[in-house]
């Protein structure tokens, strides 16, 4: 147990951190010991008492799939539990009367008694996690009910501990059998439901190890789970001073009202991004370090190493995962990087469809390195939903989905080749890079992975190389942080800080790129050199409607052909004073690149090779008139 005490303190931290990015269903606080919020608070509460409070509001299999948690609260146990003890305790009336009579010395006899009769664990039903925090003063009542509410090391399930058998551990546990003495330094969980329910109960941490299962019902509506770690240091005096638990003392609910889910852009501002808690720095600080000290073996705040984990990554990580509308989000080194991680989870045998558009170095990587492996790849042309049925074989383990296209501008339906991809037991992989978050959220037609370059529209201001995956299952997430660990294509901490950085101001970045990028499209439309503008805002794109269904804008990218082809195309991309003539693409400033000869050139001479003469803009958020002016120029 003790083991466990700083792991699960260490999630349900992380889950904390999730608080700002999934309000409305969980929301995570800890006990401040000084009042202020943060690192300081909390390096105090791994020393001396850590409180964590986890209100699942209304929709319970939706926190239930926050991964952080998954391995930390058993909310099926603690909802069952409740249900039991609900059966058992009779009227509402006789519940709050129980409730409200005084404690005082008569509190451990009555839940002995209980504990006898539904076989809970004992003695810990009447104390609410108020009484949790008041029982680290100096007064005796309230050290005994400390004491009462201490759970024994490697206890099971509350519904199935004997009082015999918690003598047992806590024995074991080194407890002394007057059991107000020590237990005080036990970690503690506490489960109370609101007045509508039943009262609290307090079930051990050992069901914290248990993943989280879907709940269903009021009881789990209702339901709100405290999890406090206790002193290690085990006089009560070790408290800090002017311990503050007002927070805390409100785990003894009334019913919660669904809160409303913040807007996209109070996520990309708030989510995962707590104020710092040493000097209340707003903005994330860049954990530039490679390692973190131990207190002892194995017992540390979260944070072993930094390939495996940083609180910069983390609050990237989970920002993303909100702005992604996903249960969670890892952050990686590359686009590239977080593709690789994808196709890595392939094997010998397996069959991969993918768009005939993809990004080109997608395209590199399967075709060079995963075909050699023995990885079979079908390239679609997605927008022929009959022929991506067609390409599916039973070896299909991913369809790989672009859209809108690098570099043609293609649209392609998520929802119907999700479902396409689902009926072959496959999973659908959306890179939405070029959309970003902000303009489509690919997981809400039914993909199950959502891949992005973050270097492009989330970084914002080509200063950064960086990559992410969101997704909802939390066994892909498993399966990727695995890999993200024990392959390493993970972001420095500046890295992480600059994604994090730029996603704050995506919403109005996306806006205006939008704005401007329709402006364009249709000047470009309009001239009398320009045979072709693939821009998805154009009522002339084959796939408009599709897009207006799907996308919430239509974006800064846009590809065009000028008469004269390759050699016009490459003169005019020569000539642009304000389009800067590079690679890349998603930033603050306007691109322009020739993208057979510069982006894509991995994929010249085969039939995914885009037109030789089609020129790519990136069109940033500079003032619109200058940007028409420059490519008047430039077109001549
Ligand atoms: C659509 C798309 N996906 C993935 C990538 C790869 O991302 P990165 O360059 O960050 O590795 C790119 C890069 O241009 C891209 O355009």
């Amino acid at each position: 147990m003790a083991g466990d005490v700083p792991r699960v303190a260490s999630k349900l931290r992380r889950a904390r951190l999730m608080s700002g990015a999934l309000p409305g269903w969980i929301t995570i606080r800890g006990l401040r010991c000084d009042g202020r919020q943060g690192v300081a608070a909390e390096r105090r509460a791994q020393s001396s008492e850590y409180l964590v409070d986890i209100s699942c509001h209304s929709d319970l299999s939706r926190a239930v799939a926050l991964d952080d948690l998954a391995a930390a609260v058993d909310i099926a146990a603690i909802a069952a539990t409740v249900r039991r003890r609900r059966a058992r305790r009779g009227t509402r009336a006789r519940r709050e009367a129980a409730s409200r009579r005084p404690r005082r010395g008569g509190g451990v006899g009555r839940d002995r008694a209980h504990a006898r009769q539904c076989g809970a664990w004992p003695f810990l039903r009447t104390y609410s996690a108020f009484s949790i925090a008041r029982a680290k003063s100096t007064s005796r009542h309230a050290r005994r009910r400390a004491a009462c509410i201490a759970c024994p090391s490697g206890s099971s399930s509350p519904a199935t501990m004997s009082t015999r058998e918690a003598g047992v551990a806590r024995r074991r546990a080194g407890i002394a059998s007057s059991r107000h003495a020590k237990a005080r330094s036990w970690p503690v969980v506490a489960a109370s439901l609101c007045g509508r329910c039943v009262p609290p109960i307090r079930i051990p941490c050992a069901a914290l190890q248990r993943a989280i299962r879907p709940s269903t019902g009021r009881a789990g509506r209702h339901l709100r789970c405290c999890v406090t770690r206790s002193s290690t240091r085990r006089s009560a005096s070790s408290l800090p001073a002017n311990t503050r638990i007002r927070r805390v003392s409100d785990t003894r609910l009334v019913p919660i009202a669904p809160r409303k889910k913040p807007g996209f852009e109070t996520l990309a501002i708030h989510a995962g991004q707590e104020p710092e808690g040493l000097y209340g720095a707003v903005t994330v600080p860049i954990f530039q370090t490679s390692t973190y000290a131990q207190e002892a073996v194995g017992k540390h705040k979260g944070y072993d190493y930094a390939r495996t984990g940083n609180p910069t990554r983390t609050a990237l990580e989970i920002c993303l995962a909100a702005l992604e509308d996903g249960k969670w989000g890892l952050a990686f080194g590359s686009g590239m990087a977080a593709t690789d991680a994808i196709a890595h989870t392939l094997s010998a045998g397996d069959h991969v469809v993918l768009s005939d558009d993809v990004y080109g170095g997608t395209y590199r990587l399967y075709k060079r390195m995963y075909e050699q492996l023995g990885v079979a790849l079908t390239p679609v042309d997605m927008r022929r939903l009959d022929a991506v049925r067609r390409a599916m074989r039973n070896s299909t383990k991913v369809v790989w989905i672009e859209s809108p296209s690098n570099p043609t501008m293609k649209v392609v339906d998520i929802a119907a080749l999700s479902e396409i991809a689902h009926k072959g037991k496959a999973l659908a992989v959306v890179d939405n890079t070029f959309a970003s978050p902000y303009l489509q959220n690919p997981l809400a037609h039914g993909a199950d992975l959502v891949l992005h370059s973050t270097t492009k529209y989330i970084g914002g201001h080509s200063d950064v190389v960086g990559g992410a995956i969101a997704g909802n299952d939390p066994a892909l997430r498993e399966r990727l942080a695995y890999l993200q660990n024990a392959a390493g294509g993970v972001p420095g901490p500046l890295d992480a800080w600059l994604v994090l950085r730029g996603a704050k101001t995506l919403a109005v970045r996306m806006e205006r790129h939008s704005a401007n990028g329709q402006a364009v499209a249709e000047w470009l439309a309009e001239h009398p050199k320009v045979t072709r503008v693939n821009y998805p805002g154009l009522t002339s794109h084959p796939q408009h409607a599709l897009a207006r269904k799907q996308m919430r804008l239509f974006g800064g990218m846009l590809s065009f052909e000028v008469r004269g082809g390759e050699v016009a195309a490459k003169r005019l991309s020569g000539r642009t004073k304000i389009f800067a003539l590079a690679e890349s693409l998603g930033g603050v400033e306007s691109l322009i690149e020739v993208p057979l000869a510069m982006t894509h050139g991995s994929v010249k001479g085969t039939k995914l090779a885009p037109p030789a003469g089609l020129v790519r803009l990136s069109v940033g958020i500079e003032t619109v008139s200058d940007l028409i002016a420059d490519l008047a120029q430039a077109i001549g």
